[in-house]
């Protein structure tokens, strides 16, 4: 691929951005004083400072000094309706102005009619509802090793399921390979624990379930892999981790944390007719707000009965928070929304990923660079909302692995995620792991306007161009 002077290109984007962003700076210097590098979450405190106090509506949101941008992070991909849906604002407002929403501390009755949605939605039997994806999966794995009584795990390298000490290894971190434990402050032995395969590599699975397949209480897998690199799990890998899994005696969990909602009004697992033991939502169940949950079947989730046996009880306790009313008035206000659209939410969205993830690489291919998308639908999928642009150093074709989109000798993260995220920001749209998600308030003028403004960075970015070595 092209050469290009990154140094220069992010000193130049950086000046620009700080110019445009003087209250932000002012705030994020305050802010750091009492926040850890002035904020709550790593993701989303790029450099060279993130900004803040955003107004946001539909696809858009306005930051602290006035500045507009199309969004396409759209609350960690959760926002399929866009930010602030009215639909979802009006059965709050309602909620409130008749003295209701906040946390009672009482099962509260709405958690039924979201609880049922899902279920439907999903072919699960039982739900119990938390308040991160994080919690979810942690309360997933600790089921299945109740249930097995077994005390290994098996997670496919790339897959993210939150920061708790079963699955912190295998992320994103590349060296040969993703198999490195991610995290200090773990207890001892967390990383032996945890057993790490290949997303989508038969032959990795078929030889860890020969290897560790008695051992191993579940397989906890991404349909759609998001950090990742935004890739789908093929039909036939899911299917096969199905067979393994049963054979063996090991629980199939499905994180679909990203997944559930955003490609069809429910899980992958239903458009490829497999059916996990567990599944974990996340995300776009909330409406916006903070609700997940692990769903399945009946009598592993009755492992967190109050009465189930002492010896092998899960304290999923969800939390003081869980099922919160106002969450699940969002959640179901925003699924029964999905669902009476979806015939014009799916395709939209889908076909505006498409138009991206083709015009992505044919504009920066044009001018010399090797980009490749991710976020194409497999088979059995018709509608991706998706798009990982990867900006490539080698002859590679496709990216379909997140080996290769995290092995720094093939995908150029620093330009992908410092450099064209500012260059992006520049031209007033905001990207996140090199595009994100599109939801159903993105226009098609939008779509067009992001492509324009990747067209002007393509010619912006050959000035830059390093002689060839
Ligand atoms: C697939 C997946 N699982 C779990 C999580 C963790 O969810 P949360 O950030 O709500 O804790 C995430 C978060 O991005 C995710 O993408």
């Amino acid at each position: 691929m092209t050469k290009i002077d990154k140094k220069s290109l992010l000193n130049a984007l950086s000046k620009e951005y700080r110019k445009k962003h003087k209250k932000s700076e002012a705030i994020f210097e305050e802010a750091s004083r009492v926040l850890v590098r002035g904020g709550s979450h790593n993701l989303r405190l790029f450099d060279p400072f993130p900004f803040y106090d955003v107004r946001s509506s539909g696809s858009r949101v306005t930051d602290a000094d006035g500045n507009v941008y199309i969004d396409f992070w759209q609350g960690h991909f959760a926002n399929i309706l866009g930010h602030n849906p009215q639909v979802v604002l009006d059965a709050l407002v309602d909620y409130f102005q008749k003295g209701q929403g906040l946390t009672t501390g009482f099962p509260g009755i709405l958690q039924r009619e979201l609880a049922r949605i899902i279920l439907r939605q999903i072919g699960a039997e039982k739900i119990r509802f938390t308040t991160s994806g994080t919690l979810a999966t942690m309360y997933a794995v600790m089921l299945a090793m109740a249930y097995t009584k077994r005390s290994l795990v098996m997670k496919a390298g790339g897959g993210w399921h939150g920061a708790h000490p079963y699955l912190l290894k295998g992320v994103t971190t590349y060296r040969n390979g993703l198999n490195l434990t991610e995290s200090a402050g773990l207890p001892d032995g967390a990383s032996s624990v945890t057993v790490v395969t290949r997303f989508n590599d038969i032959a990795d699975l078929e030889e860890k379930f020969k290897e560790y397949g008695e051992g191993l209480a579940c397989f906890i897998v991404e349909p759609f892999i998001g950090a990742g690199g935004f890739i789908f799990g093929q039909k036939k890998y899911l299917q096969r981790a199905r067979d393994l899994s049963r054979k063996y005696g090991t629980l199939l969990i499905f994180d679909e944390v990203i997944s559930g909602f955003r490609f069809h009004p429910g899980g992958i697992q239903s458009l490829y007719g497999v059916q996990p033991d567990l599944t974990v939502l996340g995300k776009a169940i909330g409406g916006g707000m903070p609700v997940s949950a692990v769903a399945g079947k009946e009598e592993v989730m009755a492992l967190c009965r109050p009465d189930a046996k002492a010896e092998e009880k899960v304290k999923f306790e969800g939390g003081t928070f869980s099922a919160h009313p106002a969450s699940m008035l969002a959640g179901l206000t925003f699924l029964n929304y999905l669902i009476e659209h979806e015939k014009e939410i799916y395709p939209k969205i889908g076909k505006m990923g498409e138009k991206v993830r083709k015009g992505a690489e044919e504009i920066f291919g044009a001018h010399g660079f090797r980009v490749r998308c991710t976020g194409y639908p497999d088979a059995g999928i018709q509608y991706s909302s998706c798009v990982g642009i990867h900006f490539l150093r080698q002859n590679v074709d496709k990216i379909d692995s997140p080996e290769q989109a995290w092995n720094p000798d093939i995908s150029d993260f620093e330009l992908r995620e410092k450099i064209f995220k500012l260059a992006m920001l520049q031209e007033g749209i905001n990207v996140f792991h090199g595009f994100g998600a599109i939801s159903a308030a993105h226009s098609e003028a939008e779509i067009q306007a992001s492509l324009e403004a990747m067209e002007k960075i393509a010619k912006k970015w050959k000035k830059h161009r390093l002689p060839e070595a």
